[in-house]
């Protein structure tokens, strides 16, 4: 007899309708005000009085019978600017619009939660704070708005998680340490002297220096970095000239940088400079370097880590935790985590023989929503833990 369990089962099918409602009425960055009002019903329902933060964000407590931590859950609320092509009677009705990276999941599934503890509530030591955060797919992303806003007000521990298509369903992916890289920018824009293609030698070519920049940049992780590392730099964006038969004068080349230490960002991002600097000089051109620095890494906190683990084992069994590597993605979750210790997790949702196979952003994601009460339960289970904690 598991009261928690038994109380996620009760509610199942409720964060299963709650998902699918979501997913019909998906809302992007910073305008997720239906959203919020949704959830600021539900929650009062449940007599937990609900207030809005950082805008379209949402901040409620739960005082459990007995004293002990206060723990924080964390949910992202927002969608993406994407044609849903699910293809399911919960498709998004809002065009444009689709929670295609299963933030609706994230919603539903901290719903549950709320609902499973309220039930629960004899039995919980400590206190429980949901916050419902907006705008995670928009950088600087909505945790810095919740924090100022007093999300972590006196907060001991913050848990949260990602519904993940490549961690199968029924199993969690978590690790300690190293989870999720910081996703940094650059842009590099190129100055040459643009004229006839039949006369090179009167040219500064800005498409040519650009492209030995390009290639050149590919070498900075396999040649400076320690090959224990991880790290990753890609260049997703070169665009330079407009006709066959002239020398174009200037160019544009963007990439993104992936890394998990300060360290290692920094001398990527200067390698990057003076290669920039030095192949600019070659060819007489010159250069103009911005880097945007994303969010921080997502390092989980060993203890609190431990508790997740334990909730998985006790909630799905033994051998459901699916290892992990660091994921060189990245996730404003981070800002928490650099305030309160924490864990971060991947929810698994991905299933084959259901045809859940498309990934995180694509138009046909979807997921098996079995993960929904595992992801519940899982949550419920650790923060129940984490706020016994003596
Ligand atoms: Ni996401």
């Amino acid at each position: 007899m598991d009261l928690l369990h038994d109380l996620v089962i009760k509610h199942q099918q409720e964060v299963i309708d709650l998902r699918r409602y979501f997913h019909t009425y998906p809302e992007v960055s910073k305008k997720e005000f239906n959203t919020q009002r949704k959830i600021m019903e539900f929650l009062t329902a449940l007599s937990l009085s609900p207030k809005a933060i950082a805008n379209t964000g949402v901040m409620a407590e739960l005082e459990g019978a007995q004293p002990g931590k206060r723990i924080a859950i964390r949910a992202d609320i927002d969608a993406l600017e994407l044609q849903d092509e699910c293809g399911k009677p919960y498709q998004s009705v809002n065009q444009g619009v689709c929670h295609a990276c299963g933030h609706d999941g994230h919603i539903s599934m901290l719903l549950g939660v709320a609902k499973v503890l309220t039930d629960y509530r004899e039995h919980l030591a400590g206190s429980i704070r949901f916050l419902f955060q907006p705008t995670e797919e928009r950088f600087p992303g909505g945790a810095l708005s919740m924090i100022e806003d007093g999300a972590l007000d006196g907060v001991d521990s913050i848990l949260g998680a990602h519904l993940w298509q490549p961690v199968p369903v029924g199993t969690i992916g978590i690790k300690s340490g190293r989870f999720m890289a910081s996703p940094d920018e650059f842009s590099i824009v190129i100055q040459g002297r643009g004229g006839h293609g039949s006369m090179p030698h009167q040219t500064v070519d800005a498409l040519l220096t650009a492209s030995q920049i390009a290639v050149a940049l590919n070498t900075v992780i396999s040649r400076n970095i320690d090959p224990l590392e991880q790290a990753v730099l890609s260049i997703g964006y070169l665009h330079s000239g407009d006709t066959f038969n002239i020398i174009p004068d200037s160019a544009i080349l963007k990439g993104t940088v992936r890394s998990f230490e300060e360290s290692v960002r920094q001398l990527i991002f200067e390698r990057i400079e003076t290669i920039t600097k030095g192949i600019c000089e070659a060819a007489g051109a010159t250069y103009k370097f911005d880097k945007i620095f994303g969010f921080p890494p997502v390092i989980n906190e060993p203890n609190c880590t431990d508790a997740v683990m334990r909730a998985v084992k006790e909630s799905l069994g033994e051998d459901k935790i699916f290892v992990v590597n660091p994921s060189m993605g990245g996730e404003d979750f981070s800002y928490y985590l650099e305030k309160v210790p924490g864990a971060f997790m991947f929810v698994g949702v991905g299933n084959d023989t259901k045809g859940i196979i498309y990934p995180q952003h694509h138009p046909k994601y979807d997921i098996d929503e079995d993960a929904l009460a595992y992801g519940t339960e899982v949550m419920a289970r650790a923060a129940v833990h984490l706020a016994a904690t003596k």
